[in-house]
């Protein structure tokens, strides 16, 4: 999710470049830098922060017109999947010769054992990043043609890239290549810019070629020349553009939380990638530092969180005592922090945050920590407090969530979730084969959400019937409990409607009182335990006169006859169906915003990260 610009022309490139940065620093950067070749070698400037910190710098170290002569550079603002957000870390990154630089978007799975075999080479690196072991591994098949050079090393990489590189060899050139995130080229006069999305061309040139995933781009000021990673020619059309530039910033959505709840089954991809054992039938998330031994030893796991986080935590709850045996509970970080916890070296503390800067959350792990337990992190934000403070756990590689409520960081909470309690499990009764099988389950579910995904205008249409009301109640059982939670928080802080999540079986106890003729009821009735008793529930809230939702199990018509309107979700394993199900939710709550004419983005008395206690 990072930003990358490159240009090879007669402008001014530092220019050109800082100014596509700022294009792309809307998605919230956190370090960037750019590289030039100035005659016979590459220069280098970086920074932690935003490109506005670059730009003083440049101007500052460069600003004499030093470098105006030069005419091919490439530049990056990062958003960090591998190594803290420092300036060591920040692209762009040289190779063991200095003569070669490169810009990455994407994660390389196997940077490890690259680098392990790089430096068994005699290569040194300076930063924890995977894109500067692409940098030495483009460096090593240097035989003189960068091309050649960039296409070996490639074929070498498991993950996904999208990557400019340019040779101090070779002026007047950039090599580009993509798979699995996006690179764009834009064709000017006598001028040709590369981008990682179009929002950073659009002021040179409305003409743009999009790479296809293992196209390869020689890219001149003349022109550009298309291969596949086999050197094989390839042709792709120039295509004109048309947008405007604030509808750039949303990838073409009318919001970001739009874009973000359409975005999870690339971020939940991310999030999994490369962390399923199929043969071993667990999960390898060595952030967690922690040996099968140490895991077996735990006694009890304590899930802490605040708002969204703190749902996921209590799905992870039942799929820590499902899968892993294990006794498991939540706690609301800031109750937590001033109770005075039982907690000791047999507990696993596992603290969920977004942002990683929640200052309930940061204080729950500080006195976790100083309880003695086993603490670790559950993130989104490379490099943030909470991440550091522990020392360990386990990135979402969900991307920047920009939009303050949040969706696909809480899908991907729930999906690193299932995968630990899948490791934990495989340490104790849980069998190979079922391990294979939830790991096949859980490999499912981005095309399980795209699935939901693809019913939104659906949903927008449901979303009519329920846009007037002041109130809603959310319903659920088991798994989907937190569900029914997460979808009237989500309901709650965009489209400001009185919206309240109750287990299912609550409702007698009090909160049923509240239901009046075409009161909104949102069920999910989901094909999972306890099913049926939720459908008498629901009948219980009919015969109070209230207009029924439900959320049911794709092919599932006799329940979903039983509903004034339904929406349909994938059937697969109960734990692993909150997050479709969940996505059904953020997108009824983005509808009912949007008809109600709420912001979404940034909702009134809201912040994206709670720094505050
Ligand atoms: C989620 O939609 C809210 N914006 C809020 O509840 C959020 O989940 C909570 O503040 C915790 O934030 P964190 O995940 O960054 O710690």
């Amino acid at each position: 999710m990072c930003g990358i610009v490159g240009y090879v022309g007669k402008a001014d490139v530092t220019e050109v470049l800082i100014g596509g940065l700022k294009r792309l620093e809307y998605r919230g950067y956190d370090s960037a830098g750019v590289a030039l070749i100035d005659d016979d070698r590459i220069v280098v400037n970086k920074v932690s922060g935003k490109v506005a910190g670059l730009k003083a710098r440049v101007r500052e170290e460069w600003g004499d017109g030093r470098y105006a002569k030069a005419t091919t550079g490439i530049a990056h603002t990062r958003w960090a999947t591998h190594g803290t957000p420092t300036e060591v870390n920040a692209h762009p990154h040289l190779d063991h010769t200095g003569e070669v630089a490169l810009v990455h978007n994407g994660i390389i799975e196997n940077y490890r054992s690259l680098r392990a075999r790089l430096e068994g080479n005699g290569h040194h690196f300076e930063s924890d990043t995977d894109t500067e072991v692409l940098a030495h591994l483009v460096g090593e098949c240097d035989k003189g043609d960068l091309f050649q050079a960039v296409c070996d090393a490639l074929h070498q990489v498991e993950g996904t890239f999208g990557v400019a590189v340019i040779s101090s060899r070779e002026p007047g050139r950039i090599i580009a290549a993509r798979r699995g995130s996006p690179i764009v080229i834009g064709v000017g006069d006598g001028e040709t810019i590369v981008a990682s999305d179009a929002a950073a061309i659009m002021a040179h040139t409305q003409r743009v070629v999009y790479l296809d995933d293992n196209d390869i781009a020689i890219v001149t000021a003349d022109a550009v020349e298309l291969r596949d990673l086999n050197n094989v020619p390839v042709t792709r059309e120039i295509a004109e553009l048309r947008y405007d530039e604030a509808a750039a910033e949303k990838g073409g959505y009318e919001h970001f939380m739009l874009k973000e709840i359409h975005e999870q089954p690339e971020a939940l991809a991310n999030a999994i990638r490369g962390r399923l054992d199929f043969d071993l039938g667990s999960s390898v998330l060595s952030g967690m530092g922690t040996s099968p031994r140490e895991l077996g030893e735990l006694a009890r796991v304590v899930l802490v969180g605040c708002g969204t986080s703190l749902h996921a935590g209590l799905v992870g709850e039942y799929a820590f005592e499902d899968l892993a045996d294990i006794h498991a509970e939540v706690e609301q970080a800031a109750e937590f922090r001033y109770r005075n916890p039982i907690m000791g070296s047999r507990d696993l503390m596992v603290a969920i945050s977004q942002s990683g800067e929640t200052a309930d959350t940061l204080a729950a792990v500080r006195e976790g920590i100083q309880k003695g337990a086993f603490v670790m992190s559950l993130v989104n934000v490379v490099g943030s407090t909470i991440s550091r403070e522990t020392g360990r756990g386990v990135y979402l590689h969900a991307g920047p969530e920009i939009s303050v409520a949040s969706t696909k960081a809480f899908t991907c909470q729930v999906a690193v979730l299932l995968m630990m309690a899948l490791k934990l499990g495989r340490g104790r009764r849980f069998s190979r084969v079922q391990g294979r099988e939830l790991a096949r389950e859980i490999e499912r579910i981005p095309e399980l959400v795209e699935m939901v995904v693809a019913q939104s205008d659906r949903i927008a249409e449901i979303a009519k019937e329920y846009s007037k009301g002041e109130h809603a109640y959310f319903i659920g059982r088991g798994p989907m409990y937190p569900v029914a939670l997460e979808g009237a928080l989500k309901l709650k802080e965009i489209s400001y409607v009185h919206a309240e999540g109750f287990h299912a079986a609550e409702l007698k106890h009090g909160p049923i009182a509240l239901l009046e003729q075409d009161t909104p009821v949102i069920a999910i009735a989901c094909d999972v335990p306890g099913k049926d008793k939720t459908l008498g529930n629901i009948e219980e809230c009919k015969a109070r006169g209230a207009r029924i939702l439900g959320l049911v199990s794709e092919r599932d018509h006799e329940t979903a006859e039983c509903m004034d309107d339904y929406i349909m979700i994938p059937r697969c394993h109960q734990l692993v169906a909150t997050i479709p199900a969940v996505v059904a939710l953020q997108l009824f709550a983005y509808h009912v915003a949007r008809l109600r004419g709420c912001e979404i983005d940034q909702p009134r008395n809201l912040a994206k990260s709670v720094t505050v206690e």
